[in-house]
Parts: structure tokens; C-alpha cells; sequence
């Protein structure tokens, strides 16, 4: 795992500035791994990065454990799919929800995955483009970082 950046955010309204950061690496067929704890940020991130290729209304897949965005970025469009593990308990309940299937369904989408570490890490697909963004959160700030692997 390589670290790209490392960005330590004390304001909600600095949040533009991992967007900006992370957008180069919003691409088709690439996949982000969203980890961090229960209300560390996850959802927050993928919005702000869904606001930045023009969507303003996204909101938590908890409940629908998938949203499918068609989206702009920098004139290209954008397939985006957003989830969310929480409710899936093992990687059997994962296997048999239809997760993998998405890999293949939709081979040119932005993958973003909420509780990412639901999946052991040599579970993913080595073919697709690998990122991982860890949110730490403490009583002042939250640190977001960024890797590949
Ligand atoms: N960088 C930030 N600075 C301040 N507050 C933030 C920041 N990011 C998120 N929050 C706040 O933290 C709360 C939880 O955020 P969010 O729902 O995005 O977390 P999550 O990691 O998706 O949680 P879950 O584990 O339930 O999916 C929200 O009230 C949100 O406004
Ligand atoms: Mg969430």
C-alpha cells in the first residue's frame, strides 16, 4: 500500500480540499475503498466528490446498499456506483448479495465502497484501478488518507 497523501481537516468546509485531491484519480474503472469508523465521514466524502462532478442530492446507501450515478467530470462522463457493506455481515453475505457482480456489470464505473474492510484486502480485483482512503476521526480533527494498493 503507498501512500499518496495524508491531509488533516479541523473544518467541514475544508473537505473541498481532499475532494480536489482525490479527483485526478476519478476515473472509470477504478475502484475507492471508503474505511473509517461508524460516523467518521465516509458518506460526507462521497457527496462532496459526487458534488464535484455536478450531482448535489446523494445520499447514504445504507439502507439501499447501492446508488448508480451518471455523471460529468472535465466533459467525460462519469458512471459512479455508490455502497455501502455495513449491513453485510461476512464475505458470504457479500458473495451472495451480488456485490462481485457489479465488477462485471458496470467494468467502466467510479466504485466507491463504505465499509470497504467488510472484504479482505486481497479480495479485489487486481485489473481495476485500487484506491483506499482511510478517515481517522478524533475530538478535533479528522486525518483523510489516501493510498493506492
Ligand atoms: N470533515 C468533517 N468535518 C466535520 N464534520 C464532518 C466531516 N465529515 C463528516 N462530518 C460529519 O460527521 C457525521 C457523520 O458523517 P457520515 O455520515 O459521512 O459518516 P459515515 O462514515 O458515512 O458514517 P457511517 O459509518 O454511519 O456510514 C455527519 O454529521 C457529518 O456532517
Ligand atoms: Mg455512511
Amino acid at each position: 500500500m503507498n501512500l499518496i497523501f495524508s491531509l488533516e481537516l479541523s473544518k467541514l468546509q475544508d473537505l473541498s480540499q481532499v475532494v480536489n485531491l482525490m479527483k485526478p484519480f476519478l476515473k472509470p474503472r477504478t475502484l475507492i475503498l471508503l474505511d473509517g469508523e461508524l460516523g467518521a465521514g465516509k458518506t460526507t466524502l462521497t457527496r462532496e466528490l459526487l458534488k464535484s462532478c455536478g450531482y448535489d442530492h446523494a445520499t447514504s446507501p445504507t439502507y439501499a446498499l447501492h446508488h448508480h450515478y451518471d455523471l460529468t467530470l472535465d466533459s467525460e462522463n462519469l458512471n459512479v456506483e455508490h455502497l455501502d457493506l455495513y449491513r453485510l455481515e461476512n464475505e458470504d453475505q457479500i458473495e451472495s448479495s451480488g456485490f462481485w457482480d457489479l465488477f462485471q456489470s458496470r467494468p467502466q464505473s467510479l466504485i466507491l465502497v463504505e465499509w470497504a474492510d467488510r472484504v479482505s484486502i486481497d479480495q479485489w480485483p487486481l485489473d481495476w484501478k485500487r484506491y483506499r482512503i482511510k478517515i481517522t476521526k478524533n475530538e478535533i480533527d479528522r486525518t483523510y488518507q489516501f493510498y493506492n494498493f
